[in-house]
Formats: structure tokens, C-alpha cells, sequence
């Protein structure tokens, strides 16, 4: 039995310490039948515009913060040995400019050896002398400087094997998952309450980042705020400063980050209680409906198939068009209304990786020719992280779209119209998949904290 004063941080360490078992079974596994004796892996550089002296913003390599959560690091390199120790070599660049990496000291260091360098030229003498020996993994294009002649360089059977391990979490990665959807219901309350005061997108975007804490490089993605129209834009990009004079609609699609692991969440909501309050809370249940239908070795695509059908019933229900469910579906109806996959794995990237990948062997799994919109199409196993997501946007170019093929007259404009100012509804859920059920990392957040 556990003591009782087994504290949070203990739990972290425990559960981080069984990762990186997992980490090194993988790439022990990765390297075993290679040349291969050593995997560098590189936390990234800095890259310049052209002609300027102004970074682009920085985010780590994955594959690298997957092993530990240095996520404002660049010039760091972890060596990987089988048998050994990790290494991480940890760039502390001494100069004037910049404020130096601090010393590191967290819940992980004790778990690498660690090794300060202050120039990049110094890193070399540190790294295994037969390169040939050496892979590296990076997530960028690297310039020759930081490459030291390592020349295989993602080399696709060691990659596949990681990717394949990246799409089942672990204990510690689901941990920093959940603590991912608690900061962003942060954000997101905040966000809701600035909305029915009337603030602008900017002013809601801004009172996201402060609740949440991020800055707008820290951020997961680009928050969307988008109110009344623009809701209708699936990846709306803009922030309108100046009030709207008639809120009507709000559709907020906003993550965080925790230790490089990402949540991505949406919200919508009606500015009055209205008849388009009632298809917001239609789409809620339905979303949880699809929810309900999880279930251990199903496809992901089984599950999307199903919100097409449960989206023409809506569809239906509201009379945007006429015909029966099955009719909506094979005219892709819905998919005028619902044009977007319905989810995808989650973890330290938004879109996170291993959608298509059957094995780890590298197998691929084809896009779906009917839905090519979706990212997963893989059968769902314990302890994978996926979105689901269904929405329902009026969106005049595929309105419009339709009036070159025949369905154009299944569509019934005057209601389509009524819709068109509130601009869309997305509902966005972070899942995880459990052995028997599923857990709902967003919604246990939301309900943590309720809204007040
Ligand atoms: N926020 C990006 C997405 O939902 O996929
Ligand atoms: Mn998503
Ligand atoms: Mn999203």
C-alpha cells in the first residue's frame, strides 16, 4: 500500500522514471538489429529570417522533450547508448545577448548524465568519435554546424518504431495530458465569461493567454477566437479588436502545454438563449454520444462514419436539408456542413503522430478516399490520446460547391440562411482510451473546475 504522504511530485518522478523504461526498451529495440550504436538526439536550433537578426519562434523537437521537458532549449543534445546512462549535453551559452540556460535541476536530472557546453563548437568532442555509428533524430532541417557529420540522419525503420511507441502514452505523458486540459479550462472559462461581457476577439484572446499563463509562442496552436460569422471559418486566423456590436456566437478552439504535451480543446457558445443555444447542446450530446461508442480494436474511421450519420440527423432536426439520413450521407450532404475529420492522436504534437501507421515496421494504412479530411485511421487500442470533434459550420464556398452537383436542391437555403450568422460549432474533446471505457480528459478538467 502506498503511504499516504506519497506526494504529487513523488507520483510524477515514479511514473516519469517507468517512461523512460519504456523510451529505452524502444529505441533499445530501434537499434538492435542496425549499425547503429548511438542515437543523438537533438533538441533544435534557432532559425534566423533571411537577412535579419529575428529568431522565428522556437519549439523543441518532440522527440527530444519526450525524453525530458526542456522546452526552451536549443544546442542540446541527448545520446542515447544501450546499457548506458543517458547523456544529455546541455547548451549554457555564455554570452551577453541572451539570458543563459539556468542550471538544470527538475524531477529529471538525475536520470542523465549531464554535460554543461558554452559553445556549440564544443559539443563535438563530447559526442561518440565514429559517426558512422550514429544516427540523429531532429523534427527540422538542421544546417551542417549542428549535424557534426552525422549522415543518418532519421533513418525511416528506427523513426517508425518510435512513432508507433509515440501513439500509446504513457502513465507519466497521460499526466502531463490531463494537467494540459486543466490549464487551458482556464483559459477557456475565463474566455467564456469575457464573451458575455461583449470583449473583443483580441481582448478574449489575451484574457486566454494571461488566465492560462502562455504567451502566444508557448501556445500548443493558434488560439481561435472567432465570434458570429467567423466562427465559420474552420482555422479562423484573426483577432478583431473592436467590439461586436451584436454578439451572437462564439467558437473557441485554444490548448496549453505541460512539459511539451499539448491539449486542444473547443468550446461554443450562444450569446443569448436561443434556438441556436439548443443545436450547440444537440451537438454536445452527440459528441458525447460518439464518445460512448468507443471501444477497444474498432477503426477511429468507424467512429466518424457514425457522426456523419448522427450530423444528418441534426441536420435534419434543424431542416438545413431534406432526405433521409442515408441519402445525406452518400450525397455528402454532411460533409458541406461537417467538412473536417472528427479527431485526431494528441500528445506532444497538436496533430500528434502515427495516425496511419498499422505497425511499427512502418506499415501504412491508406487515407480514407471518402474522408480524406481525417488523420486517424487506425484501430483503437489502450492508452492511445485522440480528439473527437464534430462540428457543423455553414460555409459558403462548399454552399456553393454544391450548386455545380445536383445536391444543391437537398439544401434548404432560407434555413441555412437563419444559421449563418452564428458562423459554426465545434465541440473538442482530449480522449483517453482505456481498457474497458474511455477517459475524458477535457470534460473531468471542466469538471474540476467548474464554471462559476
Ligand atoms: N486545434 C486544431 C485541431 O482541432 O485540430
Ligand atoms: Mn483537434
Ligand atoms: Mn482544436
Amino acid at each position: 500500500m502506498r503511504n499516504k504522504k506519497y506526494s504529487n511530485t513523488e507520483r510524477l518522478v515514479d511514473i516519469y522514471s517507468s517512461h523512460l523504461d519504456v523510451l529505452t526498451n524502444e529505441l533499445d529495440e530501434a537499434l538492435k538489429d542496425t549499425l547503429f550504436h548511438h542515437a543523438i538526439i537533438s533538441s533544435g536550433a534557432i532559425k534566423y529570417r533571411r537577412m535579419d537578426d529575428n529568431p522565428f519562434p522556437f519549439k523543441t523537437n518532440p522527440y527530444f522533450c519526450r525524453w525530458l521537458p526542456l522546452l526552451d532549449h536549443q544546442n542540446c543534445y541527448l545520446i542515447y547508448t544501450p546499457g548506458k546512462k543517458p547523456v544529455l549535453i546541455y547548451f549554457q551559452e555564455i554570452d551577453f545577448w541572451y539570458k543563459s540556460a539556468e542550471l538544470p535541476s527538475s524531477f529529471w536530472v538525475n536520470y542523465f548524465e549531464i554535460i554543461i557546453v558554452n559553445s556549440i563548437d564544443e559539443i563535438n568532442s563530447h559526442l561518440p568519435n565514429n559517426k558512422n555509428e550514429c544516427i540523429l533524430i531532429t523534427d527540422e532541417y538542421l544546417e551542417d554546424r549542428y549535424t557534426f557529420d552525422i549522415r543518418n540522419i532519421n533513418p525511416k525503420n528506427v523513426i517508425n518504431i518510435i512513432n508507433y511507441g509515440r501513439s500509446i502514452k504513457t502513465e507519466y505523458e497521460i499526466e502531463c495530458l490531463r494537467k494540459a486540459s486543466r490549464i487551458a479550462v482556464k483559459g477557456h472559462h475565463t474566455a467564456s465569461h469575457k464573451f458575455k461581457e461583449g470583449a473583443s476577439e483580441f481582448d478574449i484572446h489575451m484574457s486566454y493567454c494571461k488566465a492560462s499563463k502562455h504567451s502566444e509562442n508557448e501556445l500548443p496552436y493558434k488560439n481561435i477566437i472567432a465570434i458570429n460569422e467567423n466562427a465559420s471559418i474552420l482555422h479562423y486566423q484573426h483577432y478583431q479588436k473592436q467590439k461586436i456590436k451584436n454578439p451572437r456566437s462564439f467558437l473557441i478552439d485554444a490548448g496549453a502545454i505541460y512539459n511539451g504535451y499539448a491539449s486542444d480543446i473547443s468550446r461554443t457558445y450562444a450569446y443569448d438563449c436561443n434556438e441556436f443555444k439548443s443545436i450547440i447542446d444537440g451537438i454536445d450530446q452527440m459528441q458525447q454520444e460518439i464518445i460512448d461508442l468507443i471501444k477497444i480494436d474498432m477503426n477511429y474511421i468507424e467512429l466518424h462514419i457514425k457522426a456523419h450519420e448522427k450530423i444528418a440527423e441534426i441536420i435534419l432536426q434543424i431542416g438545413l436539408a431534406n432526405g433521409s439520413i442515408e441519402s445525406l450521407v452518400k450525397n455528402k450532404i454532411t460533409d458541406i456542413f461537417f467538412p473536417h475529420g472528427l479527431g485526431h492522436f494528441l500528445g506532444l504534437q497538436v496533430h500528434d503522430v502515427g495516425g496511419f501507421l498499422e505497425n511499427s515496421q512502418g506499415k501504412e494504412i491508406n487515407r480514407s478516399d471518402r474522408y480524406p479530411f481525417l488523420r486517424l485511421n487506425r484501430k483503437i487500442k489502450e492508452n492511445q490520446v485522440f480528439t473527437i470533434e464534430p462540428g457543423l459550420y455553414v460555409i459558403d464556398l462548399l454552399i456553393n460547391k454544391a450548386k455545380v452537383n445536383g445536391t444543391y436542391k437537398m439544401l434548404n437555403l432560407k434555413q441555412i440562411e437563419w444559421l449563418k450568422p452564428y458562423g459554426g460549432i465545434r465541440i473538442e474533446d482530449n480522449i483517453r482510451v482505456l481498457d474497458r471505457g474511455i477517459e475524458n480528459i477535457t470534460r473531468n478538467a471542466f469538471n474540476e473546475s467548474p464554471i462559476n
